[in-house]
């Protein structure tokens, strides 16, 4: 199996023990924001400045957190078999690709990138953003972050679907698996015929999707395990 397609999906416990909260967690994102107001294009007509300044700030923690032995090991993985192994990452932060990773998709966007929502362009900003910012190509004054926010159709999907109907070992990482369709993608590569592992600190929602689980930090775990696929 290590020598096969491997399809990996990481969620906000990959990034947890760099400093960034997860969601779902006791103390997560979501029981301290309303997610309706923050993550949702509802939210960001009724209220602009509230969800840049949500964004902002996670954007000025994830420039402050570094990456992890976990985001490292990943790296080490993917740029040693760039042919067999995919990382789809949920998050929004850029530690996989400052571990040193390539190619990551990043299904939910990324808190780095700004778009236009007259236009859809879409351009690097690390800096912080306030409601009226001119777009850098139409002029227009609707500058937003390039969040796939609740209510949107997230990135790659059909590269994905190739991806995990193609693979041989799917694993998820630090995911609830509480939102779809990352939640589905167990079974959907199951389906095609996948060996399946989950590596969570604790049991999720789709646990009893997956034919291996492994309990722990992501920091032990994915370590480990990218030592034992990559035989050292
Ligand atoms: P959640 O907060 O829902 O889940 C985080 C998971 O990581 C939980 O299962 C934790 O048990 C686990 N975990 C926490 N710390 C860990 C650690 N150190 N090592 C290993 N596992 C750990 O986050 P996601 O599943 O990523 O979407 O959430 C999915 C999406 O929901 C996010 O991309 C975001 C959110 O709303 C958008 O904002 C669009």
């Amino acid at each position: 199996m290590s020598d096969g397609r491997i399809v990996i999906l990481t969620g906000a416990g990959l990034s947890a023990e760099s400093g960034l909260g997860t969601f779902r967690d006791k103390d997560g994102l979501w029981t301290k924001y309303d997610l309706g107001e923050v993550a949702t294009p509802e939210g960001f007509a009724a209220d602009p400045a509230k969800v840049h300044g949500f964004y902002n700030a996670r954007r000025r923690n994830a420039r402050e957190a570094a990456p992890n032995p976990a985001h490292e090991a990943l790296a080490r993985l993917v740029n040693a078999r760039p042919q067999m192994v995919t990382l789809i990452t949920q998050n929004v932060d850029d530690l996989l690709e400052r571990a040193g990773a390539r190619g990551v998709i990043h299904m939910h966007g990324e808190l780095m990138r700004a778009k236009c929502a007259a236009c859809g362009a879409n351009w690097e900003q690390r800096e912080d953003m306030t409601p009226g910012d001119p777009c850098g190509s139409c002029g227009a004054p609707a500058i937003r972050p390039d969040i796939v926010w609740f209510g949107e159709y997230p990135y790659h999907m059909e590269a994905i679907w190739d991806l995990l109907r193609a693979a041989d070992l799917f694993v998820a990482i630090g995911t609830s698996g509480q939102v779809y369709p990352a939640a589905a993608f167990v079974q959907d590569a199951a389906r095609a015929g996948a060996d399946t592992l989950e590596l969570n600190l604790e049991d999720t929602e789709v646990s009893h999707d997956f034919a291996q689980t492994r309990r722990g930090a992501a920091s032990q775990l994915v370590p480990a395990w990218v030592a034992e696929i990559l035989g050292e």
